[in-house]
């Protein structure tokens, strides 16, 4: 029993090996911070930073394979891009796929396609209202607290 319970890990711990880039993680404060300015994030549409830190704080949580069930369609990743509008998961009724891009996609440890979709949500919006997690969290707020010391 112990022993096959050992095996049992020891072939889980491979495949984890062998699937590099499925599994979605945890992203650090300031490795997100560092990404988003790498990517142009820093005035995109008149927001800041600190506006998509909090952002990406109240959506997953800094968790790229985060996942919610509103019922009538999901939303999907770190910043939680939801199948209505903008990815395709083959089950939400009158979905219209504008980043075209699988859903699940936007699930796992790569998220450039994620950072992708993001701004094109932005850009049609000029702004992040489409965010529910910033609406109700972030927006008029003091946000300096999600970049500091990064
Ligand atoms: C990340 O989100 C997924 C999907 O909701 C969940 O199963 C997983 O436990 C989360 N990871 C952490 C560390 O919270």
């Amino acid at each position: 029993m112990g022993r096959s319970m050992l095996f049992l890990g020891f072939l889980l711990a491979l495949l984890g090996l062998a699937l590099p880039g499925t599994q979605g993680k945890i992203i650090s404060r300031c490795e997100m911070v560092r990404i988003l300015r790498r990517n142009g994030f820093q005035g995109f549409e008149g927001t800041t930073v600190a506006d998509w830190m909090c952002l990406v704080k109240h959506e997953s949580d800094y968790n790229t394979s985060a996942y919610n069930d509103n019922g009538p369609s999901r939303d999907y990743g770190i910043f939680q891009i939801n199948s209505k509008y903008w990815c395709n998961d083959g089950r939400t009724a009158g979905a219209t796929n504008g980043c075209h891009i699988s859903c699940s996609k936007l699930r796992d440890d790569n998220i450039e396609d994620d950072i992708r979709c993001a701004k094109k949500i932005a850009r049609e919006a000029h702004g992040l209202s489409p965010w529910n997690g910033w609406k109700n969290h972030c927006r008029g707020r003091d946000l300096s607290s999600y970049v500091r010391g990064c």
